[in-house]
């Protein structure tokens, strides 16, 4: 079968699957203090539904999956899904975004099953602060599991900071120490206008231009590196020092041209951009590859050259907000 383009000569060959709306967090960026009402099971893609979907991505030349969520590691079969997307024929490189809560105890698993990439979300180094940004989570566990994880040799494990302003940026330095002794790509988030941060992201974004100051501040030398795979984060890495850093900056740098993502929801609906509402059910539609590809070239046609999130036409910051779901 012919692959996947969109009408600006995209190719589209890793899909980002979501295999559970469940989070056991509550990020004070992500959702509302009272949570949000999550799906009945039978609201959410089967493990058989996403094998057979991913066999069909696979056949249209998708080569890359990212398993997220919600927390994706809360589902119980994510060891067997992850174990047999691995095994379809095309599919090279497996991997999640976790929070890390429970990587101590699934880590092992993860990596027999053949997981290849972790990224992990950790937005501070600080007990109390992690407890106010998770509203409640123990960076014990998560730090535990990062440990864990680093003596099993995946192929690459990035930890994701989203720098939110008055609240982690005087950590940027204590990150950037932490790749001295750690094989880890650490990454610098520009905060987003999505999720729960429609009303405070404003005065609370902070433009990633801040972790350069910081080097300079401190005579920290630093070279662009370029890491394998073609994700949105342009990495760096400081002179001597075991791991990287790298920054995504979807507000002040737009890298949409290169974007090469489809996402689907754990409902089972294609979402061509992060910063476009329109979905389209695509569950039906698994058993049947003809119209499983017309769907998702129906939702590729209509993918935006770039999102308009928070800039307007002269690129000056506003308040413009789309909605939102976990992907
Ligand atoms: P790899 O490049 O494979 O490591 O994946 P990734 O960096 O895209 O995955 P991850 O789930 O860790 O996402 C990191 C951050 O990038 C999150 O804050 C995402 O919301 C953001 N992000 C990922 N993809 C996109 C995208 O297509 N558009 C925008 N605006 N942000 C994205
Ligand atoms: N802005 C930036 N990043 C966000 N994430 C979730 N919400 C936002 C936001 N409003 C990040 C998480 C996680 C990744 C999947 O998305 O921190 O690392
Ligand atoms: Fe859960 Fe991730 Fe949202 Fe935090 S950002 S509440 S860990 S889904």
């Amino acid at each position: 079968m012919e692959k996947l383009y969109d009408h600006y000569d995209r190719l589209h060959d890793y899909v980002r699957l979501s295999i559970t709306d469940r989070c056991n967090l509550r990020c004070v960026y992500c959702m509302p203090k009272e949570g949000l009402p999550f799906f009945p099971t039978d609201k959410v893609l089967s493990q058989d539904e996403i094998v057979k979907m991913i066999e069909n991505f696979a056949e249209m030349g998708v080569s890359k999956v990212r398993i997220t969520g919600g927390e994706p590691l809360l589902r119980t079969d994510v060891v067997d899904i992850i174990r047999r997307i691995k095994n379809v024929s095309g599919i090279e490189d497996v991997s999640i975004t976790t929070n890390g809560l429970f990587l101590a105890k699934k880590a092992a698993a993860l990596k027999e099953a053949g997981l290849d990439r972790l990224n992990i979300s950790l937005d501070t180094f600080k007990e109390d602060r992690y407890k106010e940004i998770t509203r409640g989570g123990n960076i014990e566990q998560v730090l535990d599991g990062i440990n864990t994880a680093s003596k099993l040799h995946f192929k690459k494990i990035k930890l994701n900071i989203v720098l939110i302003k008055g609240q982690n940026d005087d950590e940027i330095l204590d990150f950037l120490n932490y790749t001295k002794d750690h094989d880890v790509n650490v990454r610098f988030i520009e905060f987003m206008p999505i999720g729960n941060a429609e009303k405070t992201w404003k005065k609370e974004y902070i433009g990633l231009k801040s972790v350069f100051d910081i080097c300079d501040e401190n005579k920290i030398k630093y070279h662009p590196i370029d890491l394998s795979g073609n994700g949105p984060s342009d990495n760096y890495q400081i002179e001597g020092f075991s791991g990287s850093f790298g920054l995504i900056h979807p507000i002040s740098s737009k890298f949409c041209e290169n974007c090469n993502r489809l996402r689907i929801t754990a409902d089972g609906y294609v979402k061509a951009c992060l910063y476009w509402n329109e979905e389209i059910d695509i569950r039906k539609a698994i058993p049947d590859k003809k119209e499983f590809r017309r769907l998702i070239q129906k939702s590729l046609d209509r993918k935006p050259l770039n999102h308009e999130m928070a800039m307007d036409e002269e690129d000056r910051i506003i308040d413009k907000a789309p909605t939102w779901r976990h992907m």
